[in-house]
């Protein structure tokens, strides 16, 4: 597909999804990708380390919510602004809420508030599918009510309310993209699958929240990064896109298929306390994008064994991240159940 933005802005590009966005972006022929970052647990410049001497890409390292941004974005302005930074782990939210909302909201509103005085062209909002909350029977489709259940998804709604009101009041080009679970390479270690690889790799039990039975849509990282550029080049101002590759699976499946791809024994999974409020299942219809011309490329069960190979092969940075003081505490703090890391 070809771009027609010369220069788009993405921030949270040294994060999971965005690194991959990032790179995606540069393999067309734009003029110039600024990434905005605050550099924050999750946020390591080595995502990128293979385009760093893009002569198109420029990295910035600022927060999304600070009002200097303004001043960034009019000495150098962007066609497009793609929104991926956000405080982004469940886990994290329950333990500290405001930071999520600093971000995803405040922040949000910060970008906003610049892409109207620049006047962008287009202007993308990457979501989350838990803006609807658990759903139990059916799918969400982009009319669904939002009934977020934590301040994670909570925030996210809030900042998706926020985009759709710039299309309303100021006729900004706003879309709103929601996306499913996603995995893939680069996936900071503390989230569920890559957490699961990286301790059976080491030899540590993989914890599993409640009975496991929480079902989640998964969908491959570079699959998500090709709705979000579908929703950048084909959606219409104003609109909500859900990105989901429609394959559902139990938690507890997930960790059977990669013990499995791990050659480790069930013995491995240790069950601990479940999440409060955890929401039992996300489950989002699709089709609006589809109609777009986008479909999701990857099996979930090949998805996976592509994501364990590449774990396997790259521990140095995933070790690099496990190893730091920062991670071994917040380890401990999660799962005080298990035995430390260090
Ligand atoms: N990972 C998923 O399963 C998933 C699913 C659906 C939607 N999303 C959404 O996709 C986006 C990216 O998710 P991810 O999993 O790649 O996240 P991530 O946690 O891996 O990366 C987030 C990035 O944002 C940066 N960041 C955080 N706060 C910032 C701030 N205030 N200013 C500037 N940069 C900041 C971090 O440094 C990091 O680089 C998020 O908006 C998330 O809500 C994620």
């Amino acid at each position: 597909m070809s771009s027609s933005y010369r220069h788009i802005l993405v921030t949270g590009g040294a994060g999971f999804i965005g690194s991959h966005l990032v790179r995606m972006l540069l393999a067309r022929p734009v003029a110039r990708v600024t990434n905005v970052d605050k550099l924050t647990y999750a946020g390591n410049p080595a995502n990128l380390a293979d385009i760093a001497g893009d002569p198109r890409y420029h990295f910035v390292h600022l927060d999304i919510a600070d009002l200097r941004l303004r001043a960034v974005l009019r000495e150098n302005p962007p066609d497009a602004i793609i929104n991926v930074a956000a405080e982004t782990h469940v886990d994290r939210a329950i333990a500290d809420p405001l930071v999520f909302a600093r971000t995803d909201v405040l922040g949000t509103q910060n970008l906003l508030e610049c892409a109207r005085e620049i006047g962008v062209r287009r202007f993308v909002q990457v979501s989350t599918d838990e803006v609807y909350g658990s759903i139990s029977e059916g799918a969400a489709t982009e009319d669904s009510p939002l009934q977020p259940g934590n301040p994670y998804s909570a925030s996210k709604a809030g900042g998706d309310l926020l985009c759709l009101s710039y299309a309303n009041t100021y006729g900004l080009a706003v879309s709103v993209c929601r996306g499913a679970n996603t995995y893939g390479p680069h996936q900071y270690p503390e989230k569920f699958i890559p957490l699961a690889i990286t301790n059976l790799l080491t030899g540590q039990p993989v914890p599993l929240y409640g009975d496991g039975r929480q079902r989640r849509d998964w969908l491959y990282v570079l699959d998500h990064c090709a709705g979000i550029l579908t929703v950048l080049e084909k959606g219409v101002p104003g609109e909500v896109y859900n990105i989901a590759a429609e394959q559902e699976r139990e938690n507890r499946e997930i960790l059977a298929r990669l013990l499995a791809l791990l050659d480790a024994p069930d013995e491995a999974v240790r069950r601990v306390t479940d999440r409060p409020g955890h929401d039992r299942r996300y489950a989002m219809d699709a089709d609006k994008l589809r109609a777009l011309g986008w479909s999701p490329k990857k099996p979930v069960e090949v998805g996976l064994a592509e994501t364990v190979d590449w774990y396997r092969q790259h521990s140095k940075w995933w070790q690099s991240i496990r190893q730091g003081d920062a991670f071994i505490a917040y380890y401990a703090r999660q799962y005080p159940m298990l035995p430390p890391l260090a």
